[in-house]
């Protein structure tokens, strides 16, 4: 039996700005993590996935085209890519990470299925393979995805993300957020969609907002970098503002980075796809304690889950 893993993740600064060509930066939640775990088959021969959250079992055959399944799709490419046929084996999986939120629950899933699979057969993948193999099956379910969410999965480190290069970003001094869903599910598909339309409408207005989205994702990294976590919260903010003139907020959005800030976080935005899922809050690093203090302000305010995360750096 083998188990392997990949964890949630948090965008703090650049959504959508990135899918138009500017800097993002994003962080591994490890704490919540996608598992898939290789049993042996019962003898019958081929491959099966048991997802334990879908309550599903999935056989998985070379020939079928379809996008049935993000699961099967999963395994079909990484067995495809390795010239193996699907061996006698059963695949399970679950998850910690709420689903449909921008915690990245479907590229962590995938993620761990990959390697999964990939080791069914006797091979370890290379993270770049990885990789290569999960904006894959983000690209067919989310369209246009910059590659954010799979690379900051497969690496597991804070990254600095302008579409095609990535760079590590070390977090020269540990910060607190707190992390708060609105409980509202919305498909980044459609956000990002409506974006790219408002970008061909109105480039004017709207090129300059990512231009300055991209300028403060900069700030942010030096500030990140520089162990300068009080500057983070106004960015933070600012970010969100610009982000609400995306048409990407929402008003449950609205309530809680209002709510954060009331109850003294340094600065509050959504963090994803936007129109609903979740919003992050930055605690200051002088008063820890405060952490709790926002987070039940966030649930007070409506939020239907909240938790307090560190972004440190991961040591591999
Ligand atoms: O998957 P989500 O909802 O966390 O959002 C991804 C971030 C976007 O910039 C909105 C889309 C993308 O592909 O980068």
């Amino acid at each position: 039996m083998t188990a392997t893993s990949a964890p949630a993740k948090i965008i703090l600064f650049g959504e959508h700005a990135v899918v138009h060509g500017q800097p993002a930066i994003a962080v591994p939640v490890s704490t919540l993590r996608a598992t898939a775990t290789v049993h042996d088959g019962d003898g019958s021969g081929g491959l099966r996935i048991r997802s334990i959250d879908l309550d599903q079992v999935l056989p998985v055959d070379l020939e079928t085209e379809l996008v049935d399944s993000a699961l099967a799709l999963t395994a079909r490419l990484v067995l495809r890519r390795l010239d193996a046929i699907p061996p006698d084996a059963l695949i399970t999986l679950e998850s910690t990470i709420p689903m449909a939120s921008g915690l990245g629950s479907g590229a962590a899933v995938s993620a761990a299925l990959a390697r999964a699979v990939a080791l069914a057969v006797g091979y370890d993948l290379p993270p770049d393979e990885l990789n290569a193999i999960v904006f894959e099956i983000e690209k067919s379910y989310h369209g246009t995805p910059s590659g954010i969410d799979n690379t900051v999965i497969v690496y597991e480190q804070p990254v600095y993300f302008v579409r095609g290069a990535v760079e590590i970003l070390p977090i020269a001094r540990p910060f607190t957020l707190v992390v708060a869903d609105t409980g509202e599910a919305s498909l980044t598909r459609v956000a990002v969609g409506d974006v790219r339309r408002l970008v061909e409408r109105e480039p004017a207005r709207i090129r300059p907002i990512l231009d300055a989205i991209g300028d403060l994702t900069q700030r942010a990294r030096s500030a990140i970098t520089g162990g300068n976590v009080t500057a983070l919260g106004p960015l933070m903010t600012r970010n969100h503002e610009l982000l609400r003139e995306l048409t990407v907020s929402s008003d449950s959005l609205e309530r809680l980075v209002a709510a954060a800030q009331t109850a003294g976080a340094l600065g509050a935005k959504l963090s994803g796809g936007g129109r609903g899922g979740n919003m992050i809050a930055l605690i200051s690093p002088d008063t820890p304690q405060q952490a709790e203090a926002v987070r039940r302000a966030l649930l007070a305010a409506g939020a239907t889950r909240a938790f307090i995360t560190s972004v440190e750096p991961v040591a591999h």
